[in-house]
């Protein structure tokens, strides 16, 4: 084995919890923030023998940017030892927490890359997510990122929020491009049935009616005509700017997770850290203790990256994924118009990828226990 390239960090610190997220994360726990750190370290160290240079590494949460300037540039220091000279290193920041102490810390601490996350730019559907701070402080952030030199900005959206319209989903992608990411990420709200937030929220997602059907048409009709490569399903980048942390996620690269809850991937063992902020911080030098471990099946890991790779406009190796591929269902998907395949590459034509699960369900073989790969892989791997 060459190592793994790979990192991920979770900093499980925020204000205050939004209903519709279920990462793992606490609220009101900074005083603990340097007692994490110190187990975060620690981890690093244990995982080193794992590591080869690192070409990318992601900081996500939870909300990196609450414990401060200071211990995030301690940890990117530690990190960035074991970086290779072009490494990626992507820190979350959360708009509310952008100062231009933070930016000029971040920027002179080795992050090259800013994850903004916005999520939308109005008050009542900020509400409407019950989350915290206000809709100018994002163009407050960005300005403020800019000022301290950052050149790569990407901002985080999400679409079908309980009472948006379709007026109020072209404002919100109006008003992030106004603010020229490099990268934008909109995802659809995805909502926990049976949660709280599903209870509260379910009379509105009714009444939203058939309106939001075309709201994911309308998110990449929008980004691609600004000029934006829709590069996965999810995730779309100026030239040049795609997330290298994701594609190798998505290309079925190995990755390490540290931190509370974060999952890792080293050839046929996938293990989580449990998400416990206090167990992980108490088992500091025996993180083995804190993890549970599964082995993959070789069929699993060629499956999930049948998937992953499906997502990408790039598509899927032919050759690589063909053990996992229907037949019938290539041939029938095909001449339906929702794959196209080359000699040599399997991907979804514009149509297919509208509909990538339902294309991906019917054209990958059903295998024993498939599980849904990291969906938002920059928050710590696979069902974070
Ligand atoms: C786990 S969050 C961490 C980033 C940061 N704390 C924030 O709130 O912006 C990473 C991204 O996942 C997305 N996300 C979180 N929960 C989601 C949900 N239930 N449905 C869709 N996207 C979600 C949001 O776009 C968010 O920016
Ligand atoms: S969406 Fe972000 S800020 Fe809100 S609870 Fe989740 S991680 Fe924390």
């Amino acid at each position: 084995m060459s190592g793994v390239a790979h990192l991920y960090i979770h900093l499980p610190f925020c204000a205050r919890r939004c209903g519709y997220c279920d990462f793992y994360s606490t609220s009101g726990k900074e005083a603990r923030a340097p007692a994490y750190l110190e187990s975060l370290l620690a981890e690093l160290e244990e995982a080193a023998d794992l590591m080869a240079p690192l070409q990318s590494v992601y900081l996500g949460g939870g909300t990196p940017t609450r414990i401060g300037a200071r211990p995030l540039a301690r940890l990117l220091a530690a990190v960035r030892r074991r970086c290779a000279a072009e490494a990626e290193i992507s820190v979350e920041a959360n708009p509310e927490t952008v100062t231009p102490a933070l930016a000029g810390s971040l920027l002179a601490a080795g992050a090259t890359r800013i994850s903004l996350g916005v999520q939308s730019f109005s008050e009542r559907l900020r509400r409407n997510l019950e989350r915290s701070g206000d809709a100018g402080q994002a163009a407050r952030a960005m300005k403020t990122l800019r000022a301290a030199g950052h050149g790569n900005v990407s901002l985080d959206l999400i679409f079908g929020i309980p009472g948006q319209t379709r007026a109020g989903l072209e404002k919100d992608l109006a008003a992030a491009l106004s603010l020229e990411p490099d990268h934008l990420s909109c995802y659809e709200l995805s909502i926990r049935p049976g949660s709280g937030y599903a209870r509260r929220w379910e009379a509105k997602l009714k009444a939203a009616g058939a309106e939001s059907d075309h709201f994911y048409e309308i998110v990449v009709d929008i980004l691609e005509a600004a000029g934006y490569r829709w590069y996965e399903t999810s995730n779309f980048a100026l030239p040049g700017r795609e997330c290298r942390h994701n594609l190798g996620y998505w290309a079925g690269a190995d990755y390490l997770g540290l931190g509370a809850g974060a999952w890792s991937t080293v050839g046929l063992k996938r293990w989580q850290n449990i998400p416990d902020l206090e167990r992980y911080i108490g088992r500091t030098g025996k993180f083995v203790d804190v993890r549970r471990t599964e082995d993959l099946t070789a069929e699993l890991k060629l499956w999930e990256r049948a998937m992953l790779g499906l997502r990408c406009d790039h598509g899927a190796d032919r050759g690589e994924i063909a053990a996992v591929v229907d037949l019938e269902q290539e041939k029938s998907l095909h001449r339906n118009g929702f794959i196209m395949t080359g000699s040599d590459k399997i991907c979804l034509t514009r149509a297919g990828r509208f509909v990538a699960n339902e294309v991906c369900a019917r054209l990958l073989r059903n295998i024993e226990e498939p599980r849904r790969p990291a969906e938002r892989a920059g928050c710590g791997g696979p069902g974070t």
